[in-house]
Order: C-alpha cells, then sequence, then structure tokens
C-alpha cells in the first residue's frame, strides 16, 4: 500500500490526515510544531471541530502516527499557511517553500508532492517548481508536482471532506488520476483533474466569489440604512426571484481564506482586480462600521463605554479558529471609536486572547449593558434566558430570540 505523508497538521493537514488513515491509508502526520505532535501523540486535538476525536480515534486504530521528522513516502500532501505580505498584498509563499524543500531533502525518485495550501496563480511556476533541479530532480520525469487545493470549512470540515467536490491539478492524466484515486478513498464527490495553473486560479476565484458577494450585501445595508430601509426584508423578498441569491450582510470577513485569497489576485493584477479590489476594502471596513454603531447606540440608550461588551471572537459560528476575524479587526481599531477597549467573551475561545476578556459568562453579562454580538454561536440561544434587560446590537441577524426581555438593534 502506497505510505502517505501529510505536511502541516493545522486546520486543513490533520483532518485530511485523519481522513485519509480512517479510510485504510498508510499515513504519517508530520509538523515542525513540537507542541502540535507532541499534544497529537498524547491523544489531544489542537483545536475544536466537530467530529474530529471520533475520527482520530478511528485514524489510530488503522496506525496514523505523528512526527516532527519528514520520513520517506510515495506521495506527499503538503498543508502549510499561506498568508500575504500586507505592502504588496502578494502571496507569502515562504511556508510552502519551506515545507517542499523539507520533502525534497527525503523524498525518492517516483514520489509525488501535492500542494493543497491555497496559492495564487502562478505560484507552482514561479516558487516550486525550480525547487526540485536544486535537489537533482527531473521534475515530471522522476518526481511529480500536484496542486489539490482544498474547499473545506471550519465547522463542517469532516463532513465536508467527505462530499466536496474537489480539483487536482497535475501535469499530466496519469498523474492526476493516480492522486485522484487517493482521495477517492474517502471522497464521494466529484473530482476534477485538470492543469496546474487552472486548479490555482479556480480555488482563488471560488473565494474571491463570496467575497464581493458579501461585499455586495454589506454595501446594500449601508445604503439602506442610509435611508431607513429594512435590509433583511428587502433581501428575503429579493431572494424569491429565481435567478437572485443575495448573501446576508455582516461585521466583516475574516479567516484564513475569504479574506486573504482576493487579495492574490490583485497583488498580481492591481490594474485588472478592480472590483475586487473594492470588495476587498468594502468587507475590510465593516469592522469600523459596526464601530461606528456602537458609538451611536450607546449614545441613543446612555450607555456609558465600560458598559459595552462584546460577544463573539472567533471569525465564524461554533468554532475555536480566531484568525482575522472581525471582532479582531475591530479591536485593533477600537480606540478611534470608544477609546477604551470594551469587556469580550466568547465561549468557544478557552484562552486569553486580548485584554478585558471575561473568561465566565454571567461575569460578562453582569458587567455590561450593550452587548456586541459578533458572532452567532449556538452557545447564545442557548443561553438566551439569561440575557435580559440588555441592549442588544445584532450583527449577525440571528439574536430574534433575545427580543421581549432585551432591546435588539441590528447592523
Ligand atoms: N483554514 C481553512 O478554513 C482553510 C480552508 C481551505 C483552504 N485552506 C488553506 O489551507 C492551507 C493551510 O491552512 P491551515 O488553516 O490548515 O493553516 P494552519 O496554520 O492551521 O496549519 C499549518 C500547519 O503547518 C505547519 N507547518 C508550516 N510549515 C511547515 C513545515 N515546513 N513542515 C512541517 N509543518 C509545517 C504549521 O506548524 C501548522 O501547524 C492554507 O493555504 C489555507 O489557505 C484553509
Amino acid at each position: 500500500m502506497a505510505k502517505l505523508t501529510v505536511v502541516g497538521l493545522g486546520y486543513i493537514g490533520l483532518p485530511t490526515a485523519l481522513m485519509m488513515a480512517a479510510s485504510g491509508v498508510n499515513v504519517v502526520g508530520t509538523d515542525f510544531n513540537t507542541t502540535v505532535v507532541e499534544k497529537l501523540k498524547s491523544g489531544s486535538i489542537p483545536f475544536q471541530e466537530k467530529g474530529i476525536e471520533e475520527l482520530y480515534q478511528k485514524a489510530v486504530e488503522h496506525g496514523i502516527t505523528f512526527t516532527t521528522e519528514y520520513q520517506k513516502a510515495d506521495v506527499y500532501i503538503v498543508c502549510v499557511a499561506t498568508p500575504y505580505d500586507e505592502m504588496s498584498k502578494k502571496i507569502d509563499p515562504a511556508y510552502v517553500i519551506g515545507a517542499v524543500k523539507n520533502v525534497l531533502e527525503v523524498c525518492d525518485k517516483g514520489s509525488v508532492i501535492v500542494v493543497e495550501s491555497t496559492v495564487s496563480p502562478g505560484t507552482m511556476d514561479k516558487y516550486v517548481r525550480p525547487l526540485f533541479a536544486d535537489y537533482g530532480f527531473k521534475l515530471g520525469e522522476d518526481i511529480h508536482l500536484v496542486h489539490a487545493p482544498e474547499r473545506i470549512i471550519p465547522g463542517n470540515m469532516i463532513y465536508e471532506l467527505e462530499y466536496n467536490a474537489r480539483t487536482i491539478g497535475a501535469d499530466s492524466k496519469e498523474i492526476g488520476e493516480q492522486i485522484k484515486s487517493i482521495y477517492k478513498n474517502f471522497c464521494k464527490g466529484d473530482i476534477e483533474v485538470t492543469d496546474i495553473r487552472t486548479a490555482e486560479m479556480t480555488k482563488v476565484v471560488e473565494n474571491t466569489f463570496r467575497d464581493i458577494n458579501i461585499a455586495f450585501a454589506n454595501e446594500l445595508l449601508k445604503i439602506c440604512r442610509s435611508d431607513g430601509l429594512d435590509i433583511y426584508e428587502i433581501i428575503r423578498i429579493a431572494n424569491k426571484h429565481p435567478r437572485v441569491n443575495i448573501l446576508s450582510p455582516g461585521p466583516g470577513v475574516g479567516g484564513h481564506c475569504i479574506s486573504v485569497d482576493p487579495w492574490f489576485l490583485v497583488g498580481d493584477y492591481p490594474e485588472l482586480a478592480k472590483l475586487i479590489r473594492t470588495a476587498r476594502l468594502t468587507n475590510d471596513g465593516m469592522p469600523d462600521y459596526v464601530l461606528e454603531r456602537t458609538a451611536e447606540i450607546a449614545e441613543k440608550n446612555n450607555i456609558p463605554t465600560e458598559r459595552i461588551g462584546i460577544y463573539g471572537l472567533t471569525y465564524k459560528e461554533d468554532v475555536d479558529d480566531i484568525r482575522d476575524s472581525p471582532t479582531l479587526q475591530m479591536l485593533k481599531k477600537i480606540h478611534n471609536h470608544l477609546g477604551a477597549a470594551p469587556k469580550c467573551y466568547d465561549p468557544m475561545v478557552m484562552g486569553k486572547i486580548t485584554e478585558n476578556q471575561c473568561m465566565d459568562f454571567n461575569e460578562f453579562i453582569d458587567s455590561v449593558d450593550l452587548i456586541v454580538v459578533m458572532v452567532k454561536h449556538h452557545h447564545l440561544q442557548e443561553h438566551a434566558s439569561e440575557i435580559k434587560n440588555k441592549v442588544i446590537f445584532d450583527t449577525r441577524n440571528c439574536a430574534e430570540s433575545l427580543k421581549g426581555d432585551n432591546v435588539v438593534e441590528l447592523l
């Protein structure tokens, strides 16, 4: 049986490695972060995700191992982070380059290196392909490169790994089909085999599509609010049109994908990606808009700054991933609007990540009069009966059940 190594055991690499192992593939999970590897060896999962404990057990029963050493394998799947450079907006490929080099140091002829990380179009040609010659390999002859970007969403990763359609970009149909057959061990969705540049662009285009559509909803929200119109009612009615599907407005876009990938296109095609740039700036401007509304609502209800609280630090509901979340974006700017850091609470975040963060829900509730709901965690609905006589600024249109006992203001 082919041996597979997954390099990078974060939000994407770990579920992928576990899924592969649980479906019978011989898997080694490698990460250079000793803490991550030690945790996994001792049976603890570094982040929360629905169904991951059960999957971990199954993978361990099937013999998955975790290590900080790069080992020989037939297929390597690289799942490392791909941030962008804040100034140039271009991809920072350093982690991908580092991980591919780590693999090239140990792999044998005949291996296939699959980059799952999201990369900007052209990254594989510009930064990854040239590495192979440095290690004495002839790409396409004695070693192969594949790009198989991932689409799963935190909070529903295990289900989506199994049922999402996937894309595999390869230089030859034969290698593309070989890698497809490995993913087919667990993936019930369609798997498209294409070339590498098409796979790179397709992935970035998907997230850019989402970003632009969210920006459209956010812009409509501002237009409607400026003219006293109810955006939620307008979207509800407009979406009855058979070819209209407007997304929900919200307090901004965070996470590791939608708020990052469109910048790759802006960075690489600055003269062409005009709509994409505007959409990115619109969504990046939402935390400021939330702060302006928060100040307005606080003033209207005579609530002092020290009695304002923020519910939700993560970038989406029911996950513990805080990367680039709208709340964190907002906290960076808070002094311009409110003057002082407000109290914060998030039921999914177990460690202290910001000043004035309450670790206890009741303590949070008791210490605030205005609650800005930034994330629609299920927890909020489950504890709705404990929230009384508060002003709720609901940026997610999710606090219907809090009406009656509280004053609810929408974005
Ligand atoms: N998180 C998501 O929701 C999501 C969804 C789809 C695609 N993606 C893409 O998947 C890729 C990975 O994202 P993530 O969220 O899993 O990142 P992550 O930061 O959670 O995990 C990356 C892991 O790689 C490890 N690593 C980095 N370089 C290494 C090396 N040379 N050797 C061994 N380990 C190394 C890090 O220690 C870390 O544990 C990114 O390109 C991202 O854009 C992410």
